[in-house]
């Protein structure tokens, strides 16, 4: 029989509503809780300020910061412009600016104040009749977790998360760490769950809002290439690299109570293993991807000899970019007892048909050589090569490299013969890179992602399933390091002995990205 060719709409990526039209919200708020903070300065308040340059804020949009400061609207304006201002991607537009700042509102208090919840209910009935913002508003929970009980049953009881009232959209965006473990993300994700109803909740992992993220899916489903050889047949290992040369930035309370493992194992590593290993979905959507993804994760398993294939390290004090710098344990803030890794690399498989036998290689680190995130696919070797051994020693495995920053991209790493009257073959690249291919530059990761929360998008956002399945990854690594001190690295080397040990006692080494 004769399959049918498949119709276009069944294609995920042909998605019928043109993707490249930009769609501009409805007119709504952004409420950020945790405005002072680090990730509200640099990120969220430039990409507001991005999004409205590029004309995808709607006519009547109000941004409203909620935090424990003595200001008024206007000084939390300027604040705002200031860090637009130093943090925007697109160019400064003053006239840009002063389109938002016309409805940008600031309500004082601590969260366990009634009163300032029940003035910043107000504000939003306000905005609504001199903005016409029509009961839309986004709640952005900037803040630490221990924090999230008391915000949200402060908008349960001022009845600001509730559609019906509203008689608009709300929607809530909760930023990772997403609980601290299982047991403690299943409380958050219950509590969240019994405010918001499900689809109104938007977890952020800003890694899904990168571009070349995306592109992975492009790449794999776009394409008729790399289908067929995606698989244990052809596939040796896979690397997922996501390195730091920054150390701890500032973070201390938060980093060292985290450590490598909860900080972006858990999510951003695990998510990228998750789009490299599934399955096609059936369409491009939030239900269709949050399913794929969470069958690979559900299908993770560890390693029984988690001695040698679990490890974590600690930077001691060393020279990055000709400077000295601080060991972990001399950074400020960080106890001296601290047992916390600030690198972790893990061999996971997953077991499926698909990828049974091939082992994923993921590791993350601070103070490393440099700032890279790459994901790496290395296939077999040819299973016999006519030419003389002598003359392949320079040929390793093909490899399929996406580059997901800097310098985004993807390189093809296969043997070519090296001219001469010899039959020498060694490996050479093939490059694609964004930056010369495209003229457009690439929005920031939080321009897409607030922009999806404000369209009502959660195609980029990874579901309670998804989250409570990457802890039970994390967990019983967590327990197996429990107490133990982590191996040493130098700051500017890449790891510790002991993760290339656990390379090497599987034949294979880390590539140097
Ligand atoms: C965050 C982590 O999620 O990602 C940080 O908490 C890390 O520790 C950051 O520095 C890295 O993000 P990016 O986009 O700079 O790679």
């Amino acid at each position: 029989m004769v399959a049918e060719p498949r119709a276009a709409a069944t294609n995920p990526l042909r998605d019928p509503r043109d993707r490249r039209l930009p769609r501009v919200p409805d007119p709504c708020a952004l409420v950020v809780f945790g405005v002072t903070g680090d990730l509200a300065r640099k990120k969220l308040i430039p990409a507001i300020y991005d999004l409205g340059n590029r004309g995808l804020l709607p006519p009547g949009f109000a941004l409203l910061g909620f935090a424990r400061r003595d200001w008024d609207h206007g000084d939390f304006e300027e604040l705002a412009m200031e860090a637009a201002k130093a943090h925007c991607r697109t160019p400064w537009r003053p006239e840009a600016w002063q389109r938002i700042s016309e409805a940008v509102r600031f309500v004082p208090g601590s969260f366990d104040d009634d009163e300032a919840f029940d003035t910043l209910a107000q504000t939003l009935i306000d905005l609504e009749a001199s903005h016409g913002i029509g009961g839309n508003t986004a709640f952005y929970l900037s803040i630490p977790p221990a924090m999230f009980p008391v915000v949200l049953k402060q908008m349960e009881r001022t009845g600001m998360a509730d559609n019906h009232v509203s008689g608009g959209w709300r929607r809530v965006v909760v930023e990772k760490p997403f609980g601290h473990d299982l047991a403690s993300s299943r409380e958050l994700n219950h509590l969240v769950d019994s405010v918001f109803t499900a689809k109104d909740v938007f977890r952020i992992d800003h890694y899904l809002g990168k571009e070349t993220i995306q592109n992975l899916l492009a790449l794999r489903f776009a394409n008729t290439l790399f289908e067929p050889i995606w698989n244990a047949h052809y596939v040796d290992s896979v690397q997922i690299t996501m390195a730091e040369d920054v150390g701890i930035a500032g973070r201390a309370g938060f980093y060292d109570s985290a450590g490598a493992a909860r900080d972006v194992l858990q999510n951003h590593l695990l998510q990228l293993l998750a789009l490299t290993a599934m399955e096609e979905p059936v369409a491009f959507d939030a239900d269709a991807l949050r399913i794929e993804k969470s069958k690979v994760l559900d299908a993770i398993s560890l390693p029984t000899d988690l001695d040698r294939y679990a490890i974590r390290g600690r930077y001691e004090q060393g020279w990055l970019a000709g400077e000295r710098v601080h060991g972990y344990l001399d950074e400020s803030g960080i106890p001296k007892t601290s047992t916390t890794e600030s690198y972790a690399a893990v061999r996971l498989g997953v077991e499926t048909r698909r990828w049974a036998g091939v082992p994923f290689y993921l590791r993350t680190g601070k103070r490393l050589p440099r700032r890279v995130t790459e994901i790496a696919v290395s296939f077999a070797k040819a299973p016999h090569l006519p030419f003389a051994v002598t003359d392949t020693t320079e040929l390793g495995n093909n490899q399929l490299v996406i580059r997901v920053q800097p310098d985004e991209g993807v390189t093809l790493r296969f043997g070519s013969k090296v001219p001469g009257s010899a039959m020498e073959v060694r490996d050479v690249s093939m490059d694609f890179s964004y930056g010369a291919a495209f003229t457009e530059g690439s929005p920031e990761a939080y321009e897409r992602l607030i922009l999806d929360v404000l369209l009502g998008d959660a195609t980029l956002f990874p579901r309670n399933e998804e989250v409570e399945a990457s802890w039970r990854v994390v967990d019983p690594l967590e327990a197996f390091w429990a107490g133990k001190q982590p191996h040493a690295y130098r700051a500017g080397e890449w790891g510790p002995r002991a993760a290339d040990d656990m390379l090497a006692a599987d034949g294979r080494s880390w590539r140097r990205p």
